[in-house]
Formats: structure tokens, C-alpha cells, sequence
């Protein structure tokens, strides 16, 4: 019998597994480099886009193309983008996955080098799996332009740039929100489409980017509402950063609207897609009313 929970743990028992080989794999010296890149990787997190990026495998067919190198690599990525998010100069959070952000035990220097590491390492990984073949390296580079200065960086920048400026406007907030979230959310739904020659692509990429407005709607709502015990970071944070998202410029109640039609935008990419996608349905569900 089919449980969400229960597939999701079979998922992240494969995410988890390869990162403790990245483990092995992978001794930095010095010594505080090591440390600190596997802080932040260790304390967990809900290993979101990997377990995404496997079950949209599932679907097309990708999970025999090593797909689990392409899911480490995002998570490097994204473990990175929270590393850096969290610096005095960004956000200045104190706390991330329920420890001390890595700049405060760290300091910020070795934080900025500990993301550096991350991002490099993932591109090795990348680079690696592009001497298989086109389709390899062509969900390579996708994934690159997904965390690069057309994506996640772009948004990470307009983010900044409108809360140093007070800029309030629903075109600037749907870009930041497309880029520095969709993007890495949509390298988890399509490099597999890519891996499977193309499978759903268009599908796949746009479902990711809903998916992706979807998972910061209720991530700006819990900035809101949410709990320290629960999101194992701070609330209530970009209110006081000025920070142009959801909740400041929509308010909680219409987010709540906006997330339920982004639900039915979802789903309806996912009914056009042969297969079982009761997973990825669930999933859904699962951002729409999480709580961490
Ligand atoms: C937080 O991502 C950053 C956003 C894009 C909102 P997650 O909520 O996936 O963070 P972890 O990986 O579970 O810590
Ligand atoms: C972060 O968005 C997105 C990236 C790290 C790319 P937020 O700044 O809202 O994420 P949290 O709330 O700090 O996790
Ligand atoms: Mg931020
Ligand atoms: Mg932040
Ligand atoms: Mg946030």
C-alpha cells in the first residue's frame, strides 16, 4: 500500500546515503574548511529538492542515469544559497536547521568559503558526469543556469536590491520569487526530463517553478507565523529586513488564496503527464500546508 511518508523516507534514505559517501569522499584541510562545509550540510533539512528530483525520476524513467550525483549536487547548491543567505550582509540570520548559522560559529569569512566550497564541489560533480554523454551535460548545464546569474543569483540580487530600495511591486517580487526559489525547485523536476531525453520537459520546468512560488508563499507566511521550534530559524525576520515578499506586499490572507490557486496550477501540469504521479500530487499538498 502506497503512504506519502513512507516514500518520501525511502527517497531520503537514498539522498542521505549519498551524501555520507560525499562524506568519505571528501576530507578538506584545513581542518575548519571540512567543518564547516559539513556543519551545514549535517544538520539536516528537509532534503526537499533531492527527494523531488528522484520522484520526478521515477516518472520519466531517469532513475537508472546515476540521477542521485545530479540530486547531491543540488543539495551542495541549495546548503550553499543558505550559508550565504545567511550573512550579516544578506539577511543576517542567526539561526539555520535549528543550529547557529555557520557565519556564527564560523565567522564569515570561513562561511563565505565553506558556500564557495559547496558550489565548486558541486560543479565538479557535474563536470564529471558530462564525459557520459550529451544528455548528461546537457542537464548539467541546465542545472548551472538554474543557480546562476540568470537564476538563483538573479533573484538573490533583486531581493537585496528591493529591500535596500523599498521597492514594492508585484513584477520585481514574482521575478525574485521565480529566481532565487523556482529555479533550483525546477532543476529538481527537470534535469530528470533532460536525463530521459527530453520527457515532459516544458511540463517538468514549468511545474517546478509553480511548485517553486508555491514553497515561498507559505515560506513568507511562516516567516509570519511560524515557530523557532518548528522552522529552526528565526521568525519574523523580513519584516524587519524590509524584504519584499508574499506576506509584506500580498498579506497573509490573499497568500493564502494565491497558494490555493498555485496548488491548481500544479496539479493541472501534473494531470497532463502520463503516469503515476500520485507522488508528486502529494508533494503538492505537502508545501501548501507545511510547517517547517
Ligand atoms: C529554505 O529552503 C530556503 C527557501 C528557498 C525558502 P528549505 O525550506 O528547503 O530549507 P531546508 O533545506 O529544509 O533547511
Ligand atoms: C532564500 O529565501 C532563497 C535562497 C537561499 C536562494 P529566504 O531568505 O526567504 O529563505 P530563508 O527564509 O532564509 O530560509
Ligand atoms: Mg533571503
Ligand atoms: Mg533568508
Ligand atoms: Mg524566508
Amino acid at each position: 500500500m502506497y503512504d506519502y511518508k513512507e516514500k518520501y523516507g525511502q527517497y531520503l534514505t537514498r539522498v542521505e546515503a549519498r551524501i555520507e559517501k560525499f562524506y568519505s569522499d571528501t576530507r578538506c584541510k584545513p581542518e575548519i574548511l571540512d567543518e564547516s562545509i559539513k556543519y551545514s550540510l549535517k544538520s539536516g533539512g528537509k532534503r526537499f529538492r533531492p527527494v523531488l528530483m528522484l520522484a520526478s525520476a521515477d516518472l520519466v524513467g531517469a532513475n537508472e542515469c546515476g540521477v542521485e550525483d545530479y540530486a547531491l549536487a543540488l543539495e551542495l547548491i541549495h546548503t550553499y544559497s543558505l550559508i550565504h543567505d545567511d550573512l550579516p550582509e544578506m539577511d543576517n540570520d542567526d539561526y539555520r536547521r535549528g543550529r547557529p548559522s555557520n557565519h556564527k560559529v564560523f565567522g564569515a569569512g570561513n562561511a563565505v568559503l565553506a558556500g564557495d566550497g559547496l558550489l565548486n564541489t558541486a560543479y565538479y560533480m557535474l563536470f564529471e558526469r558530462c564525459e557520459d554523454g550529451k544528455l548528461f551535460a546537457d542537464a548539467a548545464k541546465f542545472m548551472c543556469d538554474c543557480a546562476g546569474v540568470k537564476g538563483m543569483i538573479a533573484g538573490q540580487s533583486a531581493d537585496l536590491y528591493s529591500a535596500e530600495k523599498g521597492i514594492k511591486d508585484a513584477d520585481i517580487l514574482d521575478f525574485i520569487v521565480k529566481n532565487k526559489t523556482g529555479k533550483l525547485i525546477s532543476a529538481a523536476t527537470a534535469v530528470p526530463a533532460i536525463l530521459a531525453g527530453g520527457r515532459y520537459f516544458p511540463e517538468l520546468r514549468q511545474f517546478g517553478e509553480d511548485l517553486g512560488r508555491l514553497f515561498q508563499l507559505t515560506d513568507d507566511v511562516l516567516d509570519e507565523e511560524g515557530k523557532f521550534e518548528k522552522l529552526g530559524k528565526t521568525a519574523g525576520k523580513d519584516k524587519d529586513e524590509n524584504k519584499l515578499t508574499y506576506v509584506t506586499f500580498y498579506g497573509v490572507d490573499q497568500c493564502r488564496v494565491l497558494a490555493d490557486i498555485m496548488c491548481s496550477r500544479c496539479l493541472g501540469i501534473l494531470e497532463g503527464i502520463d503516469g503515476d504521479t500520485q507522488f508528486l500530487r502529494d508533494i503538492v499538498n505537502f508545501v501548501r500546508y507545511r510547517e517547517a
